[in-house]
């Protein structure tokens, strides 16, 4: 049983610095093992305190950047430079102020039509990076990933049909509410990671970290809930307004405790 661990912080900067910590431990442990560390980021704009403090002094030179392959979690059918881009918002916020080359960047390609032809290159590249046979899953080192108000994670939505794809590693849903389609990988690869690392903050977000966290199993609901490392590490990382509904049980930086282990099915 894969175990779950809840951390909570007394707000966004004290967040942040744990999870650039996480960061970092994650980096050199993929490092020491193997000699490159892969990680797939998330969007949307919580993360960006997070890779603002990573490209921070005193941060930036605690890993060996010229060792991580970048990869990501979900992206918007826009271009690089578009400014709704995951791409564009990790570059703006860390990529452009490490030194990293462009062949260790694995941008989704977006700007091949129509999106079904995106994920599939980006399955490509996975494959072909990761060495995989057929029936074989990318095993990323850690996978970051946000919360939407609604559960949803990466570009796994309430009702997607993406959330019970067993085949594809990456998936090209058309989303309703943005009358857009995304890129996104799949349950199965973001399943597969050694570590996945939920990074929520904000009052925005509390009702769904209960319902995720404490609430019925019902992933087609709360997608969020569909992320359960098939043999990795889940980490949820939340400040005190996200977690300000769940019970008071949880580990938090006033009185850290043990890890809970995942009760779902
Ligand atoms: C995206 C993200 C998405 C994000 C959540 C939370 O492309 O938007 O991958 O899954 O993590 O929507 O976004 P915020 O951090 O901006 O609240």
């Amino acid at each position: 049983m894969p175990e779950r661990e809840i951390r909570i912080y007394e707000d966004l900067s004290e967040l942040t610095q744990a999870a650039a910590d996480r960061f970092v431990e994650a980096a050199h442990g993929g490092i020491e093992a193997k000699g490159f560390f892969t990680i797939s980021l998330a969007g949307g704009s919580t993360p960006r305190s997070l890779y603002t403090r990573l490209s921070s002094s005193d941060y930036r030179a605690r890993v060996d950047w010229t060792r991580v392959h970048f990869f990501w979690g979900d992206e918007r059918i826009v271009p690089s430079t578009h400014p709704d881009s995951n791409y564009r918002m990790a570059n703006e916020t860390l990529l452009k102020n490490i030194p990293i080359s462009e062949d260790h960047l694995h941008r989704i390609p977006t700007e091949l039509t129509p999106a079904s032809q995106a994920a599939e290159t980006y399955s490509n590249e996975l494959k072909n990076f990761f060495g995989l046979k057929e029936q074989q899953w990318p095993r990323f080192d850690l996978i970051l990933l946000g919360m939407g108000p609604d559960g949803h994670t990466a570009s796994l939505f309430p009702g997607s049909t993406t959330l019970f794809e067993k085949d594809r590693l990456v998936d090209s849903p058309y989303v309703e509410k943005f009358h857009s389609y995304r890129i996104t990988l799949t349950p199965p690869t973001l399943n597969q990671a050694a570590g996945v690392l939920f990074f929520v903050a904000g009052g925005e977000k509390a009702q769904a970290v209960r319902e995720v966290l404490e609430g019925n199993y019902d992933p087609a609901r709360y997608p969020s809930q569909i992320i359960q490392p098939v043999d990795g590490a889940l980490t949820w990382m939340l400040d005190r307004q996200a977690a300000r509904l769940l019970s008071s049980r949880w580990p938090n930086t006033k009185n850290p405790q043990s890890l809970d282990p995942l009760k779902r099915p």
